[in-house]
């Protein structure tokens, strides 16, 4: 452990190979990692080396409302994503760039349409859900009518089919071939760009378009949805979306349409699938949470309202609180720092640098959760007469969740 300048403590070596040693562990042990060191900083900002950057890491109120309110041109979003996600790469050429500079296209169709549209999706969405359980709980009978299953699986193919029926639209949602190529496109990206960041940067140019074209998959999923964009078929799904809210020509053409649906296909692969994941082995955990909420379904989910989970108090805060213990990053709100940054308390961060919160340390801590370790499924649930403050919902975003990333960018 050293005195990075001004402020900051560094956990780790600084030299190259030690820097390359904490960015192999960071991999592997992350967590463990990450709370040693937040454990011995306290309140102030730590650093973790990794091979091309430091990760600076804040857990202050103060110094997460300050990551959250810099602005894209000192503190970087796009950039901290561009490091990790290699998009160039990794999203069939897709660039973060002049033709859509302040993400017009990606915003107004997941926070507009597909907002508007969610309520007359639901159906079928439900239809999905249906025919994915009877196929793979039909496949591997056991005996007396049980079926064994792999839950990760069963939740990635259940997520899959949903989010390629919301971006694609039915027909590619049931085709086989196309779920397959999906399926494994997002799997190369996960290992692409984790073997990438190992790597030396000269070496990333060589060995990303070598793994990324091994299976060929990325290029199948773009063979795929390139005649659907030709045809700019009137569908109620995202390519439609996508294709309404182009307003220049060089948004409008078909290798940036497809570019762009590859990206919003990586960007929901990973998440739903470990957090269903996390909330059935939740549920496997603590059974005794299963009949409250059977019971709270049964009498309050209503699938004709337009917002059909609304009267879910205890499945809310359930998903809430398994979300909470089960981050599915180690890192949120990650920023790049194109500039010198200072925080307020006088941490300093040179330009190059990583920002980020490193959520597990916040959502575990006992000064912000009473009995921060344990699973408690209500723990969220408001009794009836405190209803002066707002019942907590899942999705609502606070800094002391930073599960769905910033209060600015959350969608
Ligand atoms: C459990 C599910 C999900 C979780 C936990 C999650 C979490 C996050 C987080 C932490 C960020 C970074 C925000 C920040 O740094 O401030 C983010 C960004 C983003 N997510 Fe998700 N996400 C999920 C599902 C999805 C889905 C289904 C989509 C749909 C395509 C999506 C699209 C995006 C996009 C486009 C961004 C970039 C935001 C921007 O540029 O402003 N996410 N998400």
């Amino acid at each position: 452990m050293s005195l990075l300048q001004k402020g900051v403590l560094i956990f780790g070596s600084t030299l190259l190979f030690g820097k390359w040693l904490s960015s192999v562990r960071f991999v592997f042990s992350g967590a463990d990692l990450i709370s040693e060191a937040a454990e011995k900083a306290g309140e102030a900002p730590f650093a973790i080396p990794a091979l091309a950057e430091y990760q600076v890491l804040v857990t202050s109120k103060e110094g997460i409302r300050e990551l959250t309110e810099c602005d894209e041109g000192r503190l970087s979003f796009h950039k901290a994503m561009e490091d990790r996600l290699l998009h160039k790469h990794t999203m069939f050429g897709f660039q973060h760039n002049d033709i859509d500079p302040h993400d017009s296209i990606p915003n107004r169709v997941l926070k507009v349409k597909l907002r508007t549209h969610l309520p007359h999706l639901e159906g079928k969405m439900q239809e999905m859900i249906g025919e994915v359980f009877e196929e793979e709980l039909g496949r591997k009978p056991i005996a007396d009518g049980w079926s064994s299953v792999s839950a990760f699986y069963l939740a990635k193919i259940m997520t899959g089919r949903i989010n390629n029926l919301i971006l694609f639209g039915e027909d590619l949602a049931r085709d086989q071939e196309f779920a397959e190529a999906a399926m494994r496109y997002s799997h190369d990206v996960v290992i692409t760009m984790e073997i990438c960041r190992q790597l030396p940067s000269f070496c990333v140019p060589i060995v990303a378009p070598l793994m990324m074209g091994w299976s060929g998959a990325m290029k199948k999923v773009a063979r795929f949805l390139t005649p659907l964009v030709e045809r700019r078929l009137q569908r109620p799904n995202c390519i439609k979306w996508v294709i309404d809210s182009c307003h220049t020509p060089r948004q409008r053409t078909v290798t940036r349409i497809v570019q762009q649906m590859i990206a919003l296909l990586m960007a929901s692969a990973h998440q739903m699938p470990m957090a269903l994941f996390y909330a059935i082995f939740s549920l496997c955990i603590y059974p005794e949470y299963i009949a409250p909420l059977c019971a709270e379904i049964a009498q309050n989910f209503n699938a004709d309202a337009e917002d059909s989970c609304k009267n879910l108090p205890l499945l809310d805060s359930f998903l809430r609180e398994s979300a909470r213990l089960n981050p599915l990053d180690a890192l949120s709100i990650q920023r790049k720092a194109l500039i010198p940054f200072t925080f307020l308390n006088g941490s300093h961060v040179p330009a190059g640098n990583l920002v980020a919160v490193p959520q597990q340390t916040l959502m575990r801590n006992y000064q912000l959760y009473t009995d921060a370790d344990r699973f408690d499924g209500f723990r969220f649930v408001r009794p009836r007469n405190a209803d002066e403050e707002a019942e907590i919902r899942f999705t609502d975003v606070k800094w002391e969740f930073p599960y769905w990333g910033s209060t600015r960018k959350a969608w």
